[in-house]
């Protein structure tokens, strides 16, 4: 078979798995024979060291069969970009839309992946109608019911769950460092143990993830994010708060502040000393404030995740990195309209220097 029959035949698949899932048989065998022509992958190569690469993605990308494609061969994990937040599931008061996120995991299942949720309670991306319902009535079902019907929904299905995301900012001024949400003024910091106890209690198998941006870079505002981080965790887990894993969104500048790699690498060793596992959930390079080189801003990104994921990859407690999308070619038109370029895989699905310097952290 050559390979324009095999990637027509993947955009049927791709535009298949939105309706119905193809032998799986067949699939493997397809896109063992796909990575083989495209040499090896991210996805074989954090196998090989037992953690997992993957990638967010949304349901009309997957329409695109090269894309698709790329997306089976990379990734061996994957989380819905935006289409399982609350903004997106639960539209109108009390009716559950999940047909996005059921393709999406349709997808991922039907080529081997694994699949994350992101996210069950977050301040941003949720319906119009929640927030003065929530000041309103002060009702702590509004919160409780949302997890337990969305992580029942998907029971046993998924390999971890973003439960609350970004709760905390220590800009906020709070003695706890939490963000001073509609969430928090509505139901005081214990909204966060009623989320994860909740969706521990509706599937007991995913791994339960606080996930939040902020930890990585080497600013005063970031020593204070991480110390409000740790004191979040330690006072979380002496009240038994059912949280197994740090998500670290990884959202890094290239030409901002950079990674400080000693305090990173402290306070990811306090972060296991905690009993907990890190995974990086949202990794991406923004090249904004570059120089007109192409080429000198790609090598530049590639250099600032490397220098991050060694870090984190360092840490025995890590179980596996995420990328924000896997190609430039869905990302919004960046700084002065250029292309951005914060992904592994630049708009025409070729790799980059980013996407070398992932697979030399995996140890390619
Ligand atoms: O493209 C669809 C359009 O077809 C549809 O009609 C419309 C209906 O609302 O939605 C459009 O999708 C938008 C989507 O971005 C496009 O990618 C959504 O409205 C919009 O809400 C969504 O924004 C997402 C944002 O979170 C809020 O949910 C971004 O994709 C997503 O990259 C961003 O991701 C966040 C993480 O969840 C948390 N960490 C920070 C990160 C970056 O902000």
């Amino acid at each position: 078979m050559n390979m324009l029959s095999k990637r027509a035949l993947l955009q049927r698949m791709a535009a298949g798995a939105l309706a119905c899932a193809p032998v799986n048989a067949f699939a493997q065998q397809l896109r063992s024979s796909v990575s083989e022509a495209n040499g090896v992958s991210l996805r074989q190569l954090a196998a090989r060291r037992r953690l997992f690469y993957g990638c967010a993605a949304n349901t009309s990308q997957l329409k695109d069969g090269d894309f698709a494609a790329a997306l089976t061969r990379e990734a061996g994990m994957l989380v819905a970009e935006y289409e399982m937040k609350r903004k997106t599931i639960e539209r109108k008061r009390g009716r559950f839309d999940f047909r996005a996120g059921d393709a999406l995991l349709a997808f991922a299942t039907t080529h081997g992946m694994a699949f994350r949720g992101h996210t069950l309670v977050w301040h941003r991306s949720n319906p119009s109608w929640l927030e003065d319902v929530v000041n309103d009535t002060r009702d702590p079902k509004l919160l409780t019911n949302y997890v337990e019907a969305v992580a029942g929904h998907y029971k046993g299905r998924l390999h971890s769950w973003d439960v609350v995301n970004e709760a905390i900012n220590p800009e906020d001024g709070r003695a706890d460092g939490l963000r001073n949400s509609f969430w928090l003024k509505a139901f005081g910091p214990s909204y966060i143990d009623r989320a994860f106890h909740a969706a521990r209690q509706a599937d007991p198998k995913a791994l339960l993830v606080y996930n939040d941006q902020g930890c990585e870079a080497g600013l005063p505002e970031n020593d204070r994010f991480r110390a409000a981080v740790l004191k979040f965790l330690e006072r979380a887990l002496t009240r038994r708060v059912p949280i197994d894993a740090l998500g670290l969104q990884g959202h890094l500048r290239a030409f901002g502040a950079q990674v400080d790699q000693k305090k990173l690498r402290a306070f990811l060793d306090e972060v296991k000393s905690l009993g907990l596992r890190i995974l990086v959930s949202e990794h991406d390079v923004k090249d904004e404030g570059g120089p007109p080189d192409m080429s000198l801003r790609d090598k530049t990104a590639a250099d600032t995740s490397r220098r991050f994921l060694d870090v984190v990859l360092g840490n025995s407690a890590t179980i596996g990195v995420l990328t924000w999308g896997l190609s430039d070619r869905y990302l919004d038109r960046g700084w002065f309209g250029r292309q951005a370029r914060a992904l592994p895989l630049d708009a025409e699905l070729r790799r980059k220097p980013m996407w070398q310097a992932i697979a030399g952290a995996f140890g390619a």
